[in-house]
């Protein structure tokens, strides 16, 4: 795969979700749950992956991070690492999304 030029990636990225963002809002009406994801491996690459398999932000699988502490950083953000919502991924698929990650690789 070709690197994405970062700035215009980024850029891109975040436009792309405020679009996303706000067509979820309108498909979605179910209070309270946001948009429902099936599962941990699909929303990390649709929306980890952007970034974080892209050298943009730090690997973050095979690490034995902490589920936990992956939910935090994705609900606060940490620095560069931008806040996601419930609106924009529900405390359901949050969990399933860190488990996924914290879990370790096995061999490909
Ligand atoms: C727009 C790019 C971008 C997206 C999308 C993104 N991240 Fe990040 N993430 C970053 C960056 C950049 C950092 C490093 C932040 C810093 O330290 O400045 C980071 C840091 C992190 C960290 C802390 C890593 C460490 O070494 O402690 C975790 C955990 C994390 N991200 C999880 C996620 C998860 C889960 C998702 C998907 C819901 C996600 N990120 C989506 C850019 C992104």
């Amino acid at each position: 795969m070709k690197k994405p030029k970062l700035n215009a990636a980024v850029s891109g990225f975040l436009l792309a979700a405020m679009v996303m963002n706000s067509a979820w809002s309108a498909q979605e009406e179910k209070p309270g749950t946001g948009f429902a994801w099936k599962e941990g491996a699909q929303i990390y690459e649709k929306i980890c992956a952007y970034c974080h398999e892209a050298n943009v932000g730090p690997q973050i699988r095979n690490r034995d991070l902490p589920a936990v502490y992956v939910r935090a950083i994705v609900r606060n953000g940490s620095r560069a690492m931008p806040a996601f919502r419930s609106s924009e991924i529900d405390d359901e698929s949050l969990a399933k999304l860190a488990d996924f990650i914290s879990q370790k690789v096995s061999q490909h």
